[in-house]
């Protein structure tokens, strides 16, 4: 599929993986882009898992027939993309690898020593297919240290690797004019809290670096190609790389047999009572992380409760404040509430956890033993409203 004069789309639909990464899930499928950029000389950028590669070379030879290709630029290593590198090389021995040392070092570690001559690129290197210049940016640990992306200069096209990218395969159209973009944009807000959270210093850094390009197409290695909503694709990434949120309320719980749940429904309520609109309460047994983390990325405050469960909290909770631990999420309210039956320890856990969470307490933590009486349930609609008051009338507390 032919985008610009030089580039081609040859990337793939995975409409079948269930969770990307083995861990975040993909209700509306995902693609694996790769481009051709096609001049004297011919560049694949990136290519893709090693299960879709019969397609892959179709689209490729469909493009190129018998013509071969002098570079394969490998933007990321992450094996979504660098998956069918070894069986590109079979299929174009005369290939050569263009990557930064990083690159080549995991290169070497994935697949075996390679053949041929690899082209080591620093930041700000360029490589000439005669009619089109590639330059190569360093992005390292976006999210991942070898990271670096490629910019046509005379095009303005920037080979953006994962950066910009989304959740949710491509339904026809590739380039974001010649769809509706409605679906993705929630998309890269999961996929930015998913594979990004930790990493927003490194994306506030790369953005810096970008900013100086004059981009007019961003062809990610995920999602449309970016023309008419670049803009606000960037501008998406800056958002959350710098923890900026809007006022709301995430209540995340566990519950084994009901009583924690009366107690987030009750924060809930109070929050709502308080004049919250943007309440989202996430049963943590059943929500699938990424669009809990996606929600905790997006609103300012944040109550996380359950039952006290083999000396710990209730690992569905654990679990999320692990995640949140890994994180960068510090600017947000948080309260937190939790039942027990003969011994107390899940606020003390999440008290643990928010060691390295770094948000900022605004009530007492809620306990109760055995089931929540009038009085817990009445406090639990005190602690919904002061979380309500805080992400109404505080903003977003500053980072400690
Ligand atoms: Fe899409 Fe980090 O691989």
């Amino acid at each position: 599929m032919q985008i610009t004069d030089n580039v081609y789309y040859v990337g793939v639909n995975d409409r079948t993986k269930h969770r990307f990464e083995g861990l975040w899930a993909l209700p509306l499928g995902v693609s694996y882009n790769a481009y051709l950029v096609v001049s004297d000389k011919v560049a694949l950028i990136d290519t893709v898992e090693a299960d879709f590669f019969g397609e892959f070379l179709a689209k490729i030879r469909a493009v190129l027939g018998e013509r071969k290709i002098d570079y394969l630029v490998v933007n990321h290593m992450e094996p979504d993309h660098s998956g069918s590198l070894e069986l590109i090389r079979r299929y174009y021995p005369e290939i050569r690898v263009v990557g930064n040392a990083k690159t080549h070092d995991m290169v070497r570690g994935f697949f075996g020593p390679q053949g041929g001559e690899d082209i080591v690129v620093k930041e700000g290197d360029r490589l000439s297919l005669g009619g089109v210049e590639m330059q190569f940016h360093l992005a390292p640990m976006l999210h991942w240290p070898e990271t670096m992306v490629t910019y046509l200069p005379a095009q303005g096209i920037l080979f953006s690797g994962d950066a910009f990218g989304c959740f949710g395969a491509l339904n026809g159209a590739v380039l974001d004019s010649r769809m509706d973009c409605t679906p993705y944009f929630p998309e890269m807000e999961r996929y930015f809290a998913a594979i990004l959270g930790k990493f927003c210093a490194p994306v506030r850094t790369a953005l810096k670096k970008l900013s100086g390009l004059d981009i007019r197409m961003i062809c990610s290695t995920h999602g449309p190609v970016w023309t008419e909503n670049a803009g606000r694709a960037v501008e998406t990434y800056r958002r959350m790389s710098h923890g900026e949120t809007e006022p709301g309320l995430v209540v995340c719980y566990g519950s084994m047999y009901g009583n924690t749940q009366r107690v987030a429904e009750a924060v809930a309520e109070g929050a709502a009572a308080a004049g919250l609109r943007h309440i989202a309460v996430h049963n943590l047994s059943v929500s699938q992380p990424s669009f809990v983390l996606a929600d905790i990325f997006r609103y300012n405050a944040l109550a996380v409760g359950g039952p006290t469960y083999n000396g710990g909290v209730f690992p569905v909770v654990e679990d999320l404040l692990r995640r949140l631990a890994g994180r960068q999420v510090e600017g947000r309210h948080l309260a937190c509430f939790g039942g027990y039956t003969w011994a107390s320890a899940a606020v003390k856990t999440i008290h643990h956890y928010n060691e390295k969470m770094k948000m900022q307490w605004v009530a007492d933590p809620l306990e109760w033993k055995q089931a929540p009486d009038a009085d817990a349930l009445a406090a639990a609609r005190r602690m919904g409203e002061a979380l309500a008051h805080a992400a109404l009338n505080a903003g977003a507390p500053d980072a400690q």
